[in-house]
């Protein structure tokens, strides 16, 4: 080479490298976004320069796909078909494309991947069959049994393969990708699709009890209740204030469904324990959350409440719900008439004679009543009783009975 043209080709070098990567194969520069197309077996170097190039080559052929320093010189003395590919050169912004052609092998007229993962229902899924062969043309997707389902949308790209909208589950199945040449048709290896349904909802969650109610030195125990179609999901109690709760779980794959059972355990009850226990289960799709409440109180208690009663005829002016009976830490009490332990003036009930009279009473009680009954002396069978439960372990009571005084008794666990 002449002195001058050696001058003039490594100014040349050297500009290029002060701007971006620029890139020479087998000693040739190449714009970016060439295509070139070489035999299988052949060596070929790639080189890239420049500022940015520190980064290296990349490039999607499968051979390499994997290797993470190719560096700036990439020498592959054997070239196979599953060299064909994009390499990129450090920013990405400069690259060439490769087709190792196999002219004796007629089944690498594609490379495909080895195996492909499971698909959720929603993605967008690359099949990746890359043509080795610049000179094919009607480039394809079908089945392997030949069309393909209806709603499916691909988009070809001879550099890239068979890009797949949004798969569906009715989309499961063996696909090849296609071409032509000289009028005969060449197929890539099949693959098969495995689509899975998506997450639609959070993991389903319960817990039977939500209010509990425990004496300071009792214990405390609430498991929360999950589902989910399979492992990924997390389960965890939180606590408005208590930090490290001891929780246990238990769990069972049962009808195709994960089933976690997490215990939060607290053997001994203070009053700080006093709060909102929250279980929050997640998935991909979400979260759910379940509350119980704790109280904690001092010491036992039970009390009676005579609560308004709109349809009741009586003749006294009805009043808000009002104590009767507080027998806390007491075990057993009766009360009633005039003289009971912890009588309120408002259990003196007038009514009309002869008529009937609803009375209503509310309990409060924990733990909770074992046993309660109206007892009279002079009837053991009210006419119609009849007993319901809301929240706080509490009772109401209502009695229909004809017009004579009430002895109530009642006894705690
Ligand atoms: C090279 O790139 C760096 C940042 O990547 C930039 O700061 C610098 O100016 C560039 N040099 C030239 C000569 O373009
Ligand atoms: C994806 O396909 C489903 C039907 O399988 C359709 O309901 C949904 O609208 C599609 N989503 C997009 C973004 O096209
Ligand atoms: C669980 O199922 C979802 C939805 O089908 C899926 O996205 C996720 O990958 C699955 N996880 C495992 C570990 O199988
Ligand atoms: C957690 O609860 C279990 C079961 O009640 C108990 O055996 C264990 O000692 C507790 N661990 C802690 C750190 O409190
Ligand atoms: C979870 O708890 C429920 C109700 O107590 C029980 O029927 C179920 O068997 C438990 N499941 C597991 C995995 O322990
Ligand atoms: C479950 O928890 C782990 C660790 O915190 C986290 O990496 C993972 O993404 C969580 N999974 C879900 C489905 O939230
Ligand atoms: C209440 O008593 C009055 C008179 O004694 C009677 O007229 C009325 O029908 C009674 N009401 C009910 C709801 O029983
Ligand atoms: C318990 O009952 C006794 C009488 O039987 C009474 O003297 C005492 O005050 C009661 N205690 C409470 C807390 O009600
Ligand atoms: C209630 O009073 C009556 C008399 O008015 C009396 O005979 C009875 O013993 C008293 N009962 C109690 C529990 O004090
Ligand atoms: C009480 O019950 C008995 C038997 O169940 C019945 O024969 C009797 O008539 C009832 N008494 C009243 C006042 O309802």
């Amino acid at each position: 080479m002449p002195p001058l043209l050696q001058y003039v080709l490594f100014f040349t070098v050297s500009t290029i490298a002060q701007e971006t990567p620029s890139m020479t194969l087998n000693s040739k520069f190449r714009p970016t976004g060439s295509e070139v197309e070489l035999a299988a077996g052949s060596a070929f170097t790639l080189r890239c320069y420049g500022n940015g190039s520190s980064a290296g080559w990349s490039t999607s052929a499968f051979l390499l796909r994997f290797q993470n320093t190719l560096g700036k010189k990439l020498e592959v003395s054997r070239s196979d078909p599953r060299h064909t590919g994009t390499y990129h050169c450090g920013d990405r912004s400069t690259w060439i494309h490769l087709y190792i052609k196999d002219s004796a092998d007629p089944s690498s007229v594609f490379v495909v991947p080895k195996r492909i993962p499971t698909l959720e229902e929603g993605q967008d899924f690359l099949f990746e069959c890359l043509v080795t062969d610049l000179s094919v043309s009607k480039l394809a997707l079908r089945r392997e049994a030949g069309g393909l389902p209806p709603g499916m949308t691909v988009t070809l790209d001879p550099q890239r393969g068979a890009l797949i909208r949004n798969v569906s589950l009715a989309f499961a199945g063996t696909y090849v990708c296609s071409a032509q040449k000289d009028g005969k048709e060449f197929t890539s290896k099949p693959l098969l699709l495995l689509v899975v349904a998506r997450l639609r909802r959070p993991p389903d969650i319960s817990i039977g009890q939500v209010f509990f109610i425990r004496v300071v030195g009792e214990s405390l125990e609430i498991t929360c209740r999950t589902t989910n179609p399979n492992h990924s999901f997390n389960v965890t109690w939180t606590h408005t204030h208590l930090q490290g709760l001891n929780v246990t779980v238990r769990q069972q794959y049962k009808d195709n469904q994960l089933h976690k059972n997490i215990t939060v355990t607290l053997p001994s009850v203070q009053m700080w324990h006093s709060g909102q226990f929250i279980c929050i289960a997640t998935n991909q799709a979400g979260i759910a959350t379940a509350t119980a409440r704790l109280t904690v109180v001092d010491a036992p208690y039970l009390r009676v409440y005579r609560q308004p009663v709109q349809q009741a005829n009586v003749s006294t002016v009805q009043m808000t719900k009002k104590l009767v009976v507080d027998a806390s830490t007491n075990r057993t009490f009766s009360s009633g008439g005039a003289n009971g332990s912890a009588v309120a003036e408002a259990s003196v009930v007038e009514v009309w004679e002869g008529r009937d009279v609803i009375l209503s009473f509310l309990t409060e009680a924990y733990p909770p009543l074992r046993h309660h009954q109206w007892d009279t002396p002079w009837l053991r069978n009210a006419s119609h009783q009849e007993s319901s439960f809301s929240q706080q372990d509490s009772t109401v009571d209502l009695v229909s009975i004809p017009t004579r005084t009430q002895h109530l008794l009642l006894q705690q666990c």
